[in-house]
């Protein structure tokens, strides 16, 4: 028996910053589940910068979306039929599902959560991708010794609050970049940092300066533009940048198209990086899946036991995701941004 169900799809193409109108909500019908696939039903979807990236076409890591298919995005989901015997009704996975309200996917694609284990939102943040991202960009990037300085932009997103606190946890001095006071405030009082400077707020250099009296060690990039422009200067010899997220930068294409205009600063940063012996390293999570095991062995006891603290922002029903998405590009959310599906009891979250 097929049924109706929901999804957001990209409309059109976005011309500089994406709106409301570049997606629509449409109904579809939802195909029977041949062997090895299982129907889910989608109880959170994580909504994630990368996403900005997918609705532009040109090349990137990973394929830009169709023009009317479905937005792409990982999920935590409820098996509600099985035609696959390693999963049964009831159980809940992390799943691709994109912006759906249920999905058929093959089971080999699904991992198994365990809400006794861990709240099922932490599968999309602080013990999911985000968290192995900053895990990955601060260990195996970053490289960091005790003593020395990192600096880390949106830092009290989904993953800089991770960074922030793995940073502190490996003896480091911790210095956040945010927007405004709010998350200043969360930075240093919940998350540890030992300064945190609003991006918002004139002489971001000068301030950062103060705060690093020592220069900067390790930078973990998330966003680009001026919190970039503000780090360089303050490198030290042999410094390191993960460079993890440009978000400041999404919306002028994937050939930077849009940055004409302004002073050419890429002189002077590359005389930085020459100049301090910089190891200026990108990297993508998803070439490090590999680390997962270890990471979740290492991080989750510390969630558990409330060592690692982590935020939600959560926006209900599947209709309002373009507009959560459009806002925590811009910095409408603390900590991780998901969507909520169903107003049902989930177990681990009511
Ligand atoms: N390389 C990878 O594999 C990988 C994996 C995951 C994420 N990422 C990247 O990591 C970064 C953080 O991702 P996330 O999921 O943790 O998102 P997030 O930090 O939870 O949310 C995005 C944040 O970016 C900040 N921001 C937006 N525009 C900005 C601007 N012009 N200047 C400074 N800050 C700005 C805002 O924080 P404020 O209010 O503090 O400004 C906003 O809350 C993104 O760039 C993302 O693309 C990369």
């Amino acid at each position: 028996m097929s049924f109706t169900a929901n999804r957001i799809v990209l409309a059109s193409r976005p011309r500089g910053a994406p709106t409301a109108a570049n997606f629509r909500f449409e109904q579809f019908s939802l195909p029977e589940a041949r062997s090895g696939e299982v129907v889910l039903q989608v109880l959170y979807l994580s909504l994630d910068p990368y996403m900005r990236g997918r609705m532009d076409e040109g090349p990137s890591y990973a394929a830009a979306v169709g023009v009317g298919d479905p937005m792409p995005g990982q999920t935590v989901a409820r098996v509600i039929r099985s035609q696959d015997t390693r999963f049964a009704p009831g159980d809940f996975v992390a799943a691709m599902t994109g912006w759906v309200s249920h999905a058929v996917v093959r089971g080999e694609t699904l991992r198994k959560l365990d809400p006794a284990r861990a709240p099922l939102t932490s599968a999309l943040g602080v013990l999911g991708m985000p968290g192995l991202t900053a895990y990955v960009g601060l260990h195996d990037i970053g490289q960091p010794r005790a003593g020395e300085t990192l600096v880390v932009s949106a830092a009290t997103g989904a993953v800089g609050s991770v960074v922030t606190q793995l940073g502190k946890r490996s003896g480091l001095h911790v210095v956040g970049i945010a927007g405004g006071p709010e998350k200043c405030r969360h930075a240093t009082e919940v998350l540890g940092a030992d300064a945190c400077i609003d991006h918002r707020g004139p002489h971001l250099r000068e301030r950062l300066a103060e705060a690093c009296p020592r220069g900067i060690d390790i930078y973990f990039e998330n966003v680009g533009g001026a919190a970039l422009r503000a780090v360089l200067p303050l490198m030290n010899q042999n410094g390191r940048i993960a460079v993890c997220g440009l978000i400041a930068w999404y919306d002028l294409g994937k050939l930077g198209a849009g940055t004409a205009d302004g002073p050419d600063h890429l002189p002077a940063a590359w005389r930085h990086i020459l100049v301090k012996r910089l190891t200026v390293r990108g990297f993508i999570v998803s070439d490090h899946f590999d680390r997962f095991p270890t990471f979740l062995k290492e991080v989750a006891p510390l969630v558990r036991d409330g060592q690692i603290r982590y935020r939600e922002t959560i926006a209900e029903g599947l209709e309002r995701a373009p507009d959560a998405f459009l806002a925590m590009l811009k910095g409408g959310n603390l900590g991780k941004q998901l969507v909520r599906l169903t107003a049902d009891p989930i177990p681990g979250a009511d």
